[in-house]
């Protein structure tokens, strides 16, 4: 990949730096050619020069205007492949009810990093949705048991979705897949859309109890409430399982996070900086280490069948960064979205 001055020449000769703002839709990312390895691939790299300390991101900055709603602004840059930008995503659990619209929206602008000229405005809702699971995965390419045979989904929404869709690119053994959802249709379409193309039966789990007592990797992508409303009871967690939260510890009473034999985080300082907003009111566990550590050979991941591992990663704006500056390559190579004067 291009980088520096190359990177900003290149792009030159695709656009006027400082005169032309390129704005590509959600429907212009969704259709840019990228595949599922290449955004696993680029994510991967995203955690481990994260946590080797070679980008630069602050905690997400928050707002909470209304109770149990939050924005994020979320500003990273990464040397290795000139990226810079800033993503601002909103989440509002009662959309669907309220106004009948998803609960996740997001914007995102990208930068020149060498003249930190703004390139792009672009969608930044689709590189949530694909880079998600993404780091879902790269936790359990080393943290889940290996020949894993049943993969469980709590929530399945547009997280849900994402994951069990490539779960399998990186759980290849599995033989089932439960999800589950408070709302039965999202279950249902879930199945419906993704059967087609999901090698072993996808099954909707008649409980959560059941959902969790069944399978060996869990994942959760439900709602981010102020204070855990936990649902999961600690008995019927075992060891040797993996769970992959997407929403925090929601849904997990502290017990089962407390008693865990190694709990993981994409990022220490973001958790910490959401345990002083008050996300965390039974304190957070010990971290044994950041994902990017173990993804990148720091740390050692699962170390024995009998572990219990949580891994809570919330979403990082490297992740964004990186893999949007693909994106945004992508588009400018093959002409998709329009110029706006700056
Ligand atoms: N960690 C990250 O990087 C990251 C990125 C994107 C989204 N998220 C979080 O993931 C969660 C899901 O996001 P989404 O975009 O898929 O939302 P979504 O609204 O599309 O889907 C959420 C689904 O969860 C279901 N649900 C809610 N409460 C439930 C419960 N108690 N049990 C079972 N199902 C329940 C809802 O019915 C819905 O179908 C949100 O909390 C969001 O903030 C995290």
């Amino acid at each position: 990949m291009l980088n520096g001055k190359a990177y900003r020449d290149w792009i030159g000769e695709h656009m006027t730096i400082g005169k032309d703002l390129l704005y590509l839709s959600e429907a212009e990312c969704r259709a840019l050619p990228l595949s599922d390895q290449e955004i696993f691939d680029l994510t991967e790299r995203a955690l481990v020069l994260y946590s080797e300390k070679k980008t630069d991101m602050p905690a997400k900055i928050a707002l909470h205007p209304i109770p149990d709603t939050f924005y994020h602004a979320m500003p990273a840059s990464i040397e290795e492949v000139s990226s810079a930008g800033l993503k601002w995503g909103s989440c509002y659990p009662d959309n669907r009810d309220r106004w009948g619209i998803r609960q996740a929206n997001a914007l995102v602008i990208y930068n020149d990093y060498l003249s930190g000229v703004p390139l792009a405005v672009m969608d930044g809702l689709f590189i949530t949705e694909i880079r998600t699971p993404c780091v879902s995965f790269a936790s359990a390419k080393y943290m889940a048991k290996r020949g894993a045979r049943s993969f469980g989904m709590v929530g399945c929404g547009i997280q849900g979705i994402e994951h069990v869709r490539i779960a399998m690119n990186t759980l290849a053994e599995l033989e089932k897949i439960y999800v589950y959802d408070l709302y039965e249709p999202a279950a249902e379409d879930l199945i419906r859309a993704l059967q087609p193309q999901v090698r072993c039966p996808i099954v909707k789990a008649s409980s959560l109890e059941e959902l969790v007592k069944s399978s060996e990797v869990i994942a959760t992508a439900t709602i981010i409430p102020e204070k855990p409303n936990p649902q999961i009871r600690d008995e019927w967690v075992s060891k040797g399982q993996t769970l992959l939260l997407c929403d925090c510890h929601s849904l997990f009473e502290d017990a089962t996070m407390k008693r865990a034999d190694k709990y993981t985080v994409d990022s220490v300082a973001q958790h910490q900086l959401l345990a002083g907003y008050g996300y965390y009111p039974a304190g957070l566990p010990p971290i044994y280490a950041e994902t990017g550590e173990v993804c990148g050979g720091h740390k050692p991941g699962r170390e024995s069948d009998d572990e219990l591992i949580v891994c809570n990663n919330i979403g990082m704006a490297v992740e964004d960064m990186m893999v949007l500056r693909v994106m945004f390559d992508r588009a400018l190579d093959l002409k998709v979205g329009r110029f706006l004067p700056l």
